[in-house]
C-alpha cells in the first residue's frame, strides 16, 4: 500500500493485514503499551470539511504514536485563496511525512498523492470513505469473528459510504444488498467493480430487502456535508428509509447495526435503534482511532 485514497486498491490479505495491525495496537494500547512507531515523523491533517471523529482520532492516533500531526483547515492554506493543489502537495510532502486529507473532490486526493512524494491518506471525500468502512470491517469482524460469509445491508444513500462499503464487503467475502431511492444509486464504476461478484451483490429500492435475513445493517446520514441545501428534498426523498424497530425484525435476531455518525436520529435512524445498539456504534467510533494508526504505522514505520 502506497496510498490509501480508495478500497479497491487493495488486495483482501492488505485489508485482513490493516485490520490485524489495528487490533493488535488496540490490544497494545488496552494494555499501556503504545509503541511510538512515528517518534520523530510529522503527519499534515488537512481538512476542507467539519470532522469529529477522523480529526481527533487521527490527532490522539499520531500522539499516542509519538509523532507531531498538525491540524490543517483548508479554509486557513492558502488554496483557499487559490493556490493550486499541486502546488500544495509539493509543499507539504518536503515538510511532512505523510498528509492526511479531508476534501470534496476524488481528484484532490489523487493530486496530493501525485504531487506529494509522501504517501496519502483519503480522510473522506465524495465519492469514498475508506478509513471508515476498514474499521466498520474491524468492529463487525471483532464481534462476529469473521466476515466471509455475512450478510450485510445498507439503507440509505448511494454515495461515500456505500461506495466504500460495496468494495470493502465484497472484497472481504460478504454477501452486501445496497438499498437506496431512484436517483440516489452508488456511483458506476463502483457498480462496475460489484458486477464481478455476482449474486454475492445486490442493489435494490425496497429498504426491507437490504435487512432482510442481515447479519449487519449499515445506514448513514441522508444528507451529506456539502447538500445541506437539498435537505428538505432528501427528507422527501428518502421517507420510508429509516432504518427503525420493525425493519430491523425482519434481519437476522442478533443482527448488528454500525453507523459511521453523526446520526440525525428520526430520519435515517430512530432513536430506538441507534441507542439499542449504542454499545456495537460507539465501539465502531472507538475502533476509528485504531485503524487510522494501523494505515499509519503501515504506511510509514513498515508495520
Ligand atoms: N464518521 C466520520 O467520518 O465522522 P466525522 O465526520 O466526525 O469525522
Amino acid at each position: 500500500m502506497e496510498h490509501l485514497l480508495k478500497l479497491s486498491t487493495l488486495s483482501p490479505d492488505e485489508i485482513t493485514h490493516i485490520l490485524d495491525v489495528a487490533d493488535e495496537y488496540k490490544r497494545l494500547h488496552k494494555a499501556g503499551q503504545d509503541p511510538k512507531d512515528l517518534a520523530g515523523k510529522a503527519v499534515a491533517l488537512m481538512f476542507d470539511k467539519q470532522s469529529t471523529r477522523t480529526r481527533t482520532s487521527l490527532e490522539v492516533g499520531v500522539y499516542q504514536m509519538g509523532g507531531l500531526g498538525t491540524y490543517l483547515s483548508a479554509a486557513d492554506l492558502q488554496i483557499a485563496r487559490g493556490e493550486p493543489i499541486q502546488d500544495t502537495a509539493r509543499v507539504l510532502g518536503r515538510y511532512y511525512d505523510a498528509i492526511i486529507c479531508r476534501t470534496f473532490k476524488q481528484s484532490d486526493v489523487e493530486a496530493l498523492a501525485r504531487y506529494s512524494g509522501v504517501p496519502v491518506v483519503s480522510g473522506m471525500t465524495d465519492y469514498a470513505h475508506p478509513l471508515q468502512v476498514l474499521t466498520d470491517l474491524m468492529t463487525v469482524r471483532e464481534r462476529r469473528g469473521k466476515l466471509a460469509g455475512l450478510r450485510a445491508g445498507f439503507i440509505g444513500d448511494g454515495y461515500n459510504m456505500a461506495n466504500s462499503l460495496i468494495v470493502g464487503c465484497l472484497l472481504m467475502g460478504m454477501d452486501l444488498t445496497v438499498a437506496c431511492p431512484a436517483g440516489y444509486r452508488p456511483a458506476a464504476d463502483v457498480l462496475h467493480f460489484a458486477r464481478r461478484f455476482g449474486d454475492h451483490f445486490r442493489l435494490v429500492q425496497n429498504p426491507d430487502e437490504a435487512a432482510a435475513g442481515a447479519d449487519v445493517l449499515f445506514t448513514d446520514v441522508w444528507t451529506s456535508m456539502g447538500m445541506e441545501r437539498e435537505t428538505e428534498r432528501r427528507r422527501r426523498d428518502f421517507s420510508g428509509y429509516c432504518l427503525d424497530a420493525a425493519r430491523l425484525t425482519l434481519a437476522a435476531p442478533d443482527c448488528m447495526v454500525q453507523h459511521p455518525l453523526p446520526a440525525h436520529r428520526g430520519e435515517e435512524i430512530t432513536d430506538e435503534v441507534l441507542e439499542r445498539h449504542a454499545d456495537e456504534i460507539f465501539e465502531e467510533a472507538e475502533n476509528r482511532l485504531h485503524v487510522g494508526k494501523a494505515v499509519l504505522g503501515i504506511l510509514l514505520a513498515g508495520r
